[in-house]
């Protein structure tokens, strides 16, 4: 399933119409209705030259976390720690920023820019334990393709 929509992503990326928000929001929503426990997709970027994330585009309900300190949440730990995050139950993790009620479990994978962590694709599961090492390579691909138009 992942793996065809591959072709996907790199098609949205190279649209010569769009603009690099409404890309990223097309592979966002994309993402969403595509994988069935993909139920939040979003990105964050640093904020300028703030120690802290940005909330950018992102399909699923709005969250109030549109602006994440460096340090704090799976997000902000990604932010120092430049490693992907797979989180199987939210709330076994102390360090942890709930949007809502209903995820059990996230992911989080940096975007690399020149070798710079400037961001992050985030998603939110509403299932217990559903990601895999086929996830992490997956959106290690999303976030490469959308870092060519960065
Ligand atoms: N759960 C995240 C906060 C962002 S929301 O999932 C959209 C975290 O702990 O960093």
């Amino acid at each position: 399933m992942l793996t065809t929509l591959r072709p996907k992503v790199s098609a949205i990326i190279g649209h010569d119409k769009k603009s690099n928000t409404e890309k990223m929001q097309a592979i966002c929503e994309l993402l969403k209705e595509n994988v069935p426990y993909y139920n939040w997709v979003g990105f964050y970027f640093k904020n300028g030259d703030k120690d802290e994330l940005k909330l950018g585009p992102y399909a699923g309900a709005p969250t109030d976390h549109t602006i994440i300190p460096f340090g704090k949440g799976i997000c902000g730990q990604v932010a120092v720690s430049n490693q992907n995050f797979v989180v199987p139950d939210v709330q076994a993790q102390d360090n942890y920023i709930a949007c809502s009620i209903t995820v059990k479990a996230e992911i989080v994978v940096p975007l690399f820019l020149n070798g710079e962590n400037i961001g992050q694709i985030d998603i939110d599961s509403n299932t217990p334990d559903p990601f895999s090492e086929e996830d992490e390579r997956f959106l290690e691909y999303v976030n490469r393709e959308v870092a060519k138009i960065l």
